[in-house]
């Protein structure tokens, strides 16, 4: 069945590029049955499976190539920190990083975003500073500026959205003021699936003189980011949603303001020096590495990147523009179905309430047919605040699904709509 609606994806879509059938036999979860039905994975915003390719490699690493890095003078550790340092090379191709120094590991992008918090806003901003967030913001880039305002006595403001769930650009410019100096957005919306205008804004940040970070924790998976072109000064991603393992992120940030930044921990492998009476730090990125790092999670981070990159995003994006028009369309005929994000320029994420039904009931019933989404605030209960709704229902695609899946959602939903009458 699994390859019966692979096959009839791709035959639907020739010109797209992308091998699908490949690209689902390169994941065993696509195989997985659950409930006696194939599993049909649309919960890829919220943690994407992962390819043999990330699962090898972690395995290959922990057998016969692991040891602690940058710290033992044999072999082991050498190959270690050979494959970790490359990881580190990689994602700086990734990203289009200027040097190597300014990708710094951590555990997703979460933390990104508290490193910065707490390492660049702590020791660079002052009572009446301003920060300005949007409407869409995930909880992880609310709440550290929260506490920070609260710690540093700022004023966070929200840029708006459209009902549509579009970034409002002439709403954004008048807040900007002399007291900005920092602009955090999210460069693709968890929920609504809204791409912003990140070189737009970036732009404009930097002309009212504040610097802008980007959380990019579901942007990287969807299209090619380029820092150097955005000319952002921070960008956040994380591994688990990239197809790489969970408990690894990525803190890319400008040399100079990495520089310039105190530490964000202390610890072994972040120092230069230290004695009781003083500590030194050791140059970049070791400064942001305190402790033992993600050193298998990295690397496979970077095998996760690879094949992402293998198969080009070009393809990637192509797929998933269709499986996201194929799936708005599909979803019009649902009786009660109403979208919550249709900015036009969106990412494979679809959000949506059926009529009265709660989307805990919803997401429960159609896991009984296979289907896997999440359902509730999504870690963005402003937005939702926002958008006038409790709680949406969520698909959200990655490079291993097909039209057949959104065949299967749609003809879920209306089992869920025959349920409750
Ligand atoms: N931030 C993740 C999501 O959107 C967990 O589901």
């Amino acid at each position: 069945m699994t390859t019966t609606a692979a096959q009839k994806s791709n035959d639907a879509n020739p010109a797209l590029g992308l091998d699908i059938e490949k690209v689902r036999a390169d994941f065993p979860a696509m195989s997985v049955e659950v409930h006696g039905k194939p599993l049909v994975f649309l919960d890829s915003g919220a943690s994407a499976q992962k390819p043999h390719a990330v699962i090898d490699t972690m395995r290959r690493v922990y057998e016969s190539e692991y040891a602690n890095v940058h710290r033992g003078a044999y072999y082991l550790s050498e190959r270690a920190t050979a494959l970790y340092e490359g990881a580190r090379d990689t994602l700086r191709d990734f990203l289009n990083a200027r040097d190597r120094k300014e990708i710094i590991f951590t555990r997703n992008a979460t933390e990104s975003i508290n490193l910065v918090a707490h390492a660049w806003g702590r020791s660079t901003l002052k009572p009446g500073d301003e920060i300005i967030i949007s409407e869409m913001e995930h909880h992880s880039n609310i709440v550290p500026w929260q506490m920070l305002r609260d710690e540093k006595d700022l004023v966070l403001k929200i840029a708006p959205i459209s009902d549509d769930g579009e970034f409002l650009m002439d709403a954004f410019k008048a807040l900007l003021t002399d007291r900005t100096k920092l602009v955090a957005i999210t460069h693709t919306s968890n929920v609504l699936g809204t791409i912003t205008p990140a070189k737009e804004i970036a732009r404009l940040a930097h002309d009212a003189g504040a610097k802008v970070l980007f959380d990019g924790a579901q942007a990287a998976v969807h299209m090619p980011v380029d820092v150097q072109d955005i000319d952002c000064d921070f960008y956040a991603i994380t591994g688990h949603k990239l197809y790489g393992p969970s408990g690894i992120g990525v803190l890319y940030g400008k040399e100079e303001l990495l520089d310039a930044m105190p530490p964000f921990m202390g610890g072994g492998d972040m120092i230069s020096s230290v004695s009781f009476e003083k500590s030194t730090w050791a140059p970049l990125p070791a400064k942001f590495e305190a402790g033992t790092p993600a050193i298998v999670q990295a690397i496979g981070l970077a095998a996760a990147v690879d094949y992402v990159t293998g198969i080009g995003f070009d393809a990637i994006a192509a797929h998933e523009h269709d499986l996201l028009n194929y799936t708005t369309q599909k979803l019009a005929s649902v009786k009660d179905l109403r979208l919550i994000g249709t900015a036009p320029n969106k990412a494979a994420v679809v959000s949506f309430e059926l009529g009265k039904i709660h989307a805990h009931d919803v997401s429960t019933i159609i896991d009984r047919a296979g289907v896997a989404i999440r359902a509730g605030h999504h870690c963005a209960e402003p937005l939702m605040d926002r958008m006038g709704v409790a709680a949406t229902a969520r698909a959200s695609f990655g490079l291993y699904n097909t039209r057949q899946d959104a065949d299967t959602l749609v003809e879920a939903l209306e089992t869920v709509q025959e349920i409750f009458g």
